[in-house]
């Protein structure tokens, strides 16, 4: 099997390309930077190629690609956000037209004005999002179900893991002494996503059957609240604060004056409600085999 996964030097692609490797496969890792380490990337061959400037002149033949390069971030610039991941998506679509396209997508494309209930894949697009990430993930979703010919787009919640380069980093952006501030009250259910998990689940839907429905969550086998995913995501990091929660109503006008502040309304919308996945089709149709949340030390 022959994979190009894009975002390589990244979390995601890092470990899909691991995975890939380690299954037997011929990788072709791309990223932004000018070189990567090869332990990252499986020893994949590497080429830099920054997505959002054009398509690639010389792509690999392949069978399948893997597309992670996104920009992931909730308060970044909202021309670069969109230029790397719509346009930079349009430009991967281009580069490999006639093969198996995953389409490493987010659970950022529900309604993010109401909680995510054990959400069904057809509940997104919807036509209303809190800032330029959810909003170009979703525009990407719709182009590459309208353009690439053999499509499969995965829906991860929340991915934790080694090598974490968002979830945890974001989080101890507000810790203040030994507390980490927290919107809500940390009793409400979240999917989270093991990235040995999503890898695994990329490299299944490379080989999947073609066919129809082509969209999928994917998570850990059940939900787990907040609070308990916090603590366990600060113990295995060995980060010695504890969660402090702060109503979800005392900071949404702060947030409303500072839109790109830290506590801005997005992350107040993923920790202070319900944001969890129905992973049914994914185990039905692509044979993932989910595993529970656990945070084994780092
Ligand atoms: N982490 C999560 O919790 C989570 C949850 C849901 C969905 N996702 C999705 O998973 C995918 C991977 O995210 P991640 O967590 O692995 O993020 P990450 O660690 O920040 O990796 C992003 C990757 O994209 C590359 N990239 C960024 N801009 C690029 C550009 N203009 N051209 C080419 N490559 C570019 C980066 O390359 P360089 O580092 O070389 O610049 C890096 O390899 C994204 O599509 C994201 O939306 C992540």
């Amino acid at each position: 099997m022959r994979l190009a996964v894009t975002g390589a030097t990244g979390f995601v692609g890092g470990a899909v390309c691991r995975a890939a490797a380690a299954a037997g496969w011929q990788v072709s890792a791309f990223g932004r930077r000018a070189a990567a380490d090869a332990r990252h990337v499986g020893g994949a061959a590497y080429r830099s190629w920054d997505v959002g400037a054009a398509k690639l002149a010389d792509p690999p033949e392949v069978d399948a690609v893997v597309h992670c390069a996104a920009s992931a971030t909730d308060t970044g610039v909202a021309r670069e956000v969109w230029r790397t991941n719509l346009l930079g998506t349009h430009h991967v679509l281009a580069s490999f037209p006639d093969c198996r396209f995953v389409h490493v997508s987010s659970a950022s494309v529900y309604d993010p004005y109401r909680p995510t209930v054990r959400a069904k894949e057809h509940e997104a697009p919807v036509d209303r999002y809190l800032n330029a990430y959810a909003a170009a993930k979703a525009a990407a979703e719709q182009l590459v179900l309208a353009i690439a010919r053999d499509a499969v787009v995965l829906r991860p919640h929340a991915v934790y893991g080694p090598g974490d380069t968002t979830l945890l980093p974001r989080l101890l952006q507000n810790v203040r002494g030994t507390r980490l501030l927290v919107p809500g009250t940390g009793r409400v259910l979240v999917s989270m996503t093991d990235v040995d998990s999503l890898a695994r689940a990329c490299l299944l839907a490379a080989t999947a059957e073609p066919g129809w429905p082509n969209v999928f969550n994917i998570a850990d086998s059940a939900p787990v609240t907040i609070d308990w995913a916090l603590r366990g995501l600060l113990a295995s990091a060995g980060v010695p604060v504890r969660p402090a929660y702060v109503p979800a109503p005392l900071l949404t006008p702060l947030a409303l004056v500072f839109p790109a502040g830290r506590l801005n309304r997005y992350v107040i919308s993923q920790f202070a409600v319900e944001r969890t996945l129905d992973i049914t089709a994914a185990i039905d149709r692509l044979g993932y085999e989910p595993a529970p949340t656990a945070f084994p030390p780092r």
